[in-house]
């Protein structure tokens, strides 16, 4: 199964590593999808895009969305990082958000990524500080599973890892079938 290409987007870190376990698995390439042509993906048969997710949007999807012509009769996934835990019914609201009209076909898989407050750029450290705030106003019972992720985040001192292979797993047997 290495006829594949793997491009990634990550801010932090957290996505390049998952496109490092899969390219390790796969024997596929792996590029930044900002990196990326027609021309470069056109020797592959299959494109797994993995992108970190950054206000529910999932980085990179835009290469799709340009190339979409260019790319009919690739097998394409896709495979989204964020901070929020695994959850079926989160991972469908973000598909539905993420994936319209001509992209609702592609299969969308999660893994749960990285949280460093203090790593984060100056613009991105306030936008999640503002977010905190807002969460911290609310009745814990209520919260999202996001929400919950981010005041357990910040429970420990802002920094939390949470990647793990495990969670390439759906994905592989998927391209493995
Ligand atoms: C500005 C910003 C917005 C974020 N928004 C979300 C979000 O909406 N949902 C989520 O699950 N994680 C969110 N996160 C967490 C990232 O998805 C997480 O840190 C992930 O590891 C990012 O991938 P990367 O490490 O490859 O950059 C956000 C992080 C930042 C910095």
């Amino acid at each position: 199964m290495n006829n594949g290409i793997i491009l990634y987007q990550s801010k932090y870190g957290a996505t390049r590593k998952y496109a490092n376990w899969l390219a390790e698995s796969t024997g596929f390439s792996c590029m930044e999808t900002k990196k990326a042509t027609l021309a470069a993906v056109q020797p592959y048969k299959t494109i797994v895009l993995m992108g970190g997710v950054y206000a529910s949007g999932v980085a990179g999807l835009s290469f799709l969305k340009k190339n979409l012509l260019g790319l009919k009769g690739k097998r394409i996934l896709i495979f989204a990082v964020g901070a929020s835990p695994y959850d079926e019914a989160a991972i469908e609201q973000a598909r539905q958000h993420n994936l319209k009209g001509e992209l609702s076909h592609i299969p969308l898989f999660y893994g749960r990524g990285s949280w460093n407050l203090e790593g984060m750029t100056f613009g991105d450290r306030t936008l999640c500080k503002l977010l905190l705030k807002a969460v911290a106003k609310q009745d814990p019972s209520t919260y999202e599973p996001w929400q919950a992720a981010l005041v357990e985040a910040n429970a420990n001192n802002g920094a939390f890892d949470w990647s793990d292979k495990a969670y390439l797993e759906p994905l592989l047997a998927a391209l493995k079938a």
